[in-house]
């Protein structure tokens, strides 16, 4: 025998010692599931996210009671707006009838403790497809736009929203959006902000999926340069100062850096968004055979985890739930 006297590996002997010297571990409580809806009849599968839909009122209801049996209770929605009610001005982001807040209700009505999330940005209802307010130079307006969040943002609250989550990057969102909550009667509703988020083209299937795409130029002028760390750092300050109650980072696989560098930063909760295109690429890869879904969905979870996230938002929240719940 060779003279080693530290030996790591009799940590991993077996399943048992392995359990007991893990350091992360996933479970559905720390999930929050993103879905899709539309105002038509009919379930409609979004072609680059094998298994998600476009939902409609009552494939939504079972989608949300097949992950509550398996531990997942917070959800976040996104909507799938008609083109005909997509204006310059987006006015139906705030529509009290409009098909967000009448889910809201809808869903709160059947599951009080179901806890719902919401974005606010304007890209769904705008008939430019960006998240703001576009100016005659194609420049999305930054005042003018956060004025149109807060609207939204108390539509959402008065449906019934537990969480107001700002995914627009304008500044002093965060701020305005608080007070304006705090104005009305909203002290108890919460802010996630999206705090660092990128301009990724990671997104490219959840534009597909909600047919939203920008009509034309990019969000770069809004969303950050996946170049810099040093800014997230600073946008992270900001939003803890107007009073951000839980900070997000996004996307969430390429940025486990930034995940990283949050946790040692702040003492507030971290989110970290699986997002569309890493979903996708899981997908693609397991669909063919090249890579064991379950094993890598489950790698990649932990690994957002390890980095340092709280909570993870991730199309797969309700799949591993039931993985999670079969393999105890
Ligand atoms: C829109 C929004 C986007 C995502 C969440 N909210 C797209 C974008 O900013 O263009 C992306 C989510 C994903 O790709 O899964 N404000």
């Amino acid at each position: 025998m060779l003279d080693i006297l530290e030996r790591p590996r009799r940590n991993r002997i077996n399943p048992t010692i392995r359990g007991l010297v893990r350091e992360t571990t996933l479970s559905t409580e720390r999930f929050i599931y993103p879905l899709f809806l539309h105002a038509h009849d009919g379930k409609i599968p979004i072609t680059s996210m094998p298994g998600c839909f476009r939902h409609d009122c009552k494939s939504l209801f079972e989608e949300i009671e097949a992950a509550r049996q398996v531990g997942v209770n917070a959800i976040v929605l996104f909507p799938a707006i008609d083109d005909g009610l997509k204006t310059a001005g987006a006015e139906e982001a705030w529509n009290p009838n409009g098909l967000i807040p009448q889910t809201i209700k809808a869903l709160k009505d059947k599951w009080p403790d179901l806890v719902v999330l919401t974005d606010v940005a304007l890209d769904p209802y705008s008939s430019a497809g960006h998240d703001g307010l576009v100016d005659e130079n194609g420049y999305v307006m930054n005042d003018e736009t956060v004025e149109a969040l807060c609207k939204q943002a108390l539509c959402q609250a008065a449906a019934g929203a537990d969480i107001i989550s700002p995914s627009d990057m304008m500044d002093g969102r965060v701020g305005a959006i608080r007070s304006a909550l705090d104005q009305d009667t909203y002290t108890n509703v919460g802010i996630l902000s999206y705090t660092a988020k990128y301009a990724s083209a990671f997104y490219g299937p959840f534009r597909e999926a909600l047919d939203s795409a920008p009509r034309g130029g990019t969000k770069e002028s809004y969303q950050m340069d996946p170049a810099n760390s040093r800014e997230a750092v600073r946008e992270l300050e900001l939003d803890i100062s107007e009073g951000a109650d839980m900070v997000m980072v996004k996307p969430a696989g390429p940025y486990l850096d930034i995940i990283r560098r949050f946790r040692e930063q702040t003492e507030l909760p971290i989110a970290a968004y699986q997002v569309s295109g890493e979903y996708a690429m899981l997908k693609a890869a397991s669909a063919n055979g090249w890579l064991d879904e379950k094993k890598v969905v489950l790698e990649s979870l932990t690994a957002i985890r390890r980095a340092g996230a709280d909570m993870i938002l991730t199309y797969f929240a309700r799949q591993v739930g039931e993985w999670l719940n079969t393999s105890a």
